[in-house]
This record gives C-alpha cells, structure tokens and sequence, in this order.
C-alpha cells in the first residue's frame, strides 16, 4: 500500500526535484495534497510553481493549497539570489492551467489529518515550517496523528547556509520549527550534513537529461541553473540537491542513516538565529526529537530519482 502523504514546498528547483520523485513513485507514496508556503520566494510564485510542476508532470489533478505569505512572527525572508526571480528558473514553461483550492492551506493540513487514520499521514515539509506550525497553534491536537513529519531543515557539523549558523527553512521561520521539534510529533531531520553529500554531479544530470522525456529536460535545465550558484560557493563538481531527499527517505529510507538526537532551535540570538543546536553527541541530558540523518548513498538516491522522473 502507498503510503498517505502531505508536502508542505515552497518552490525552488529543488523542491520541484521532490515533487517529481513523489508523482513518479505512485506505488511508493500517495499525495493527498500539495502545499504552498512562502519561502524561496513569494507565496504567489511558489503557488505558481507547485502547479507548474504538477502539469509538467503530467498531473494536473493533484489538489494544490495555498498557504502562509510570511512566517509567524517574522517579515518574510526569500532567496532569489539562489532560485531565480520566478523561484524556478531554467526551463522555459508554461504558465499554469491548475488552479488552487479554494481552502487554505493550515485547514486541509488539519482536517486531513483528523480525517485520516490517526497515525497514517506522512509530511513531507521542503521549505520553512509555517504552515505546520500554524496547523499545531490552531489544532494542537492534530500533533498526536501525525504518523511522522520528515523534514529538510538545519544543519550541525556542515554550518548554515543563509548564515554562518542557520540553513535557510530553518531561518526564514525559526518559531515554527522551534514548536514542530517540541510538538511531540515523530521526526525526521534532512540536514546540510546530507544534502551537502547529495551532488547534481555533471554525469549525473547528464543522465536525466539523456532520459529524453519532456519533464526529464525541464528538470535537468532546472538543476543546471540551481547548482550554479553553490558550484561558485562550494567549488565542487555540481551543487547539493536538498528537498528530493525527504521524498527519498520515505520510499527508501534504507539509503540513509543517522541518529536520535535532542534538536533545539535558536530563537532569539541575532548572530545563530535559526541554528539548530543539534546534540549528535549527547553531551547534554535533552530528550531526543528528532532522528537526525548525516549520511547515505549518494549514489543510490540519484538512481531513484533518475529512474523515478523517467516514469512520469
Ligand atoms: O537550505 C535549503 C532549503 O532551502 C531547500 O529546501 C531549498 O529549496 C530552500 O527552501
Ligand atoms: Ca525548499
């Protein structure tokens, strides 16, 4: 059976990765619903690109919700600098035909959960945590039904990457990941320790590319706009490739490894705001919340994916 899914994005080229991987792999994951949050860029272009990507892929019937336009208690923070102006730069697509749900984004979340089987909803959460912490503040008692929220956020021994000590979904809304890591809800953490191991080597988007197919190119022409920027940054052959990572740890989590750690969140500090404290070395006596991941086969997860877009 395909396990229930809900992804939380906000769009970026890295997110449409994801998006893709999860459509492709419909005996894998069933996506109850599509989530866009403000992050990367604007909630009206991450709304966009959601849609975009779903017709790109063939599946214009996937419900798309609208969510948060600025984290909870903060003025919005966006990263054009990385995604482009339109947040998914390269490919030369269409405006999107789909149109959104008339229902916000935080009300699908909840009444999707308190419909569904408690215990059988997955999240899959790609950009900040807006949208979830906003669900948590309206319907606390949705945190008990959550079968598990895996997450792309943070990062310990790699640094931040919008600061020296923040990774961005993290910094654009720290009070929300602070209240998703102390809601009680099982987690799985995706951190720049990973996905600074997970290289859109040239051989590798070379290979999407080869693939032919409409939705392969376009994603290939988006990777090779994205890693740009982190090929300056990092000088490495291609640039990490975040958010596809959630995706890939739900359908096989056997690529990966990491541990159970206490994850605490910097909340007030102007110089670490953001920062996940994450305690790998159980140096303190904080409870573990979160199964933080560090490592996994880079090699392996680029296969799924590869494999995976050319289904659509
Ligand atoms: O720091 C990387 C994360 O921030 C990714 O989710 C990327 O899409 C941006 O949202
Ligand atoms: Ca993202």
């Amino acid at each position: 059976m395909p396990q229930k899914i809900i992804i939380d994005t906000d769009p970026g080229q890295d997110d449409a990765a994801a998006i893709m991987l999860a459509l492709g792999s419909p005996q894998d994951v069933e996506v109850l619903g599509i989530c866009a949050v403000a992050g990367n860029v604007p909630l009206r272009l991450t709304s966009r690109n959601v849609r975009m990507v779903c017709e790109l892929s063939g599946r214009p019937d996937i419900k798309v919700y609208e969510g948060a336009s600025a984290p909870m208690e903060r003025p919005l923070v966006t990263a054009e600098h990385v995604h482009g102006k339109t947040g998914l730069d390269g490919p030369d697509l269409p405006e999107p035909v789909m149109t959104v749900e008339s229902q916000h984004a935080v009300d699908f979340i909840i009444e999707t959960l308190m419909r569904e089987p408690s215990g059988t909803v997955t999240l899959c959460t790609l950009g900040p945590l807006t949208n979830i912490g906003l669900a948590l503040r309206k319907a606390p008692e949705i945190a008990a039904r959550v079968k598990r929220l895996v997450m792309m956020g943070g990062g310990f021994f790699e640094g931040g990457n919008i600061t020296p000590a923040a990774e961005f979904n993290i910094y654009v809304d720290p009070e929300a990941a602070r209240d998703v890591l102390a809601s009680g809800i099982a987690i799985t953490m995706i951190p720049l320790d990973l996905t600074h191991k997970l290289l859109t080597l040239s051989e590798r988007v070379e290979r999407l590319r080869a693939l032919g197919t409409r939705p392969a190119i376009a994603l290939a022409e988006m990777l090779d706009f994205f890693e740009r920027f982190d090929i300056e940054k990092y000088g490495s052959d291609g640039g990490p490739l975040h958010d596809p990572a959630v995706i890939a740890w739900v359908i096989r989590p056997d690529l990966f490894s990491g541990r159970e750690c206490n994850v605490e969140i910097e909340t007030t500090s102007p110089l670490t705001l953001g920062m996940t404290v994450i305690d790998w070395w159980r140096v303190t006596d904080r409870k573990p919340n979160a199964l933080v991941l560090r490592d996994g086969d880079d090699a392996g997860f680029f296969d799924l994916l590869i494999e995976r877009v050319g289904r659509l």
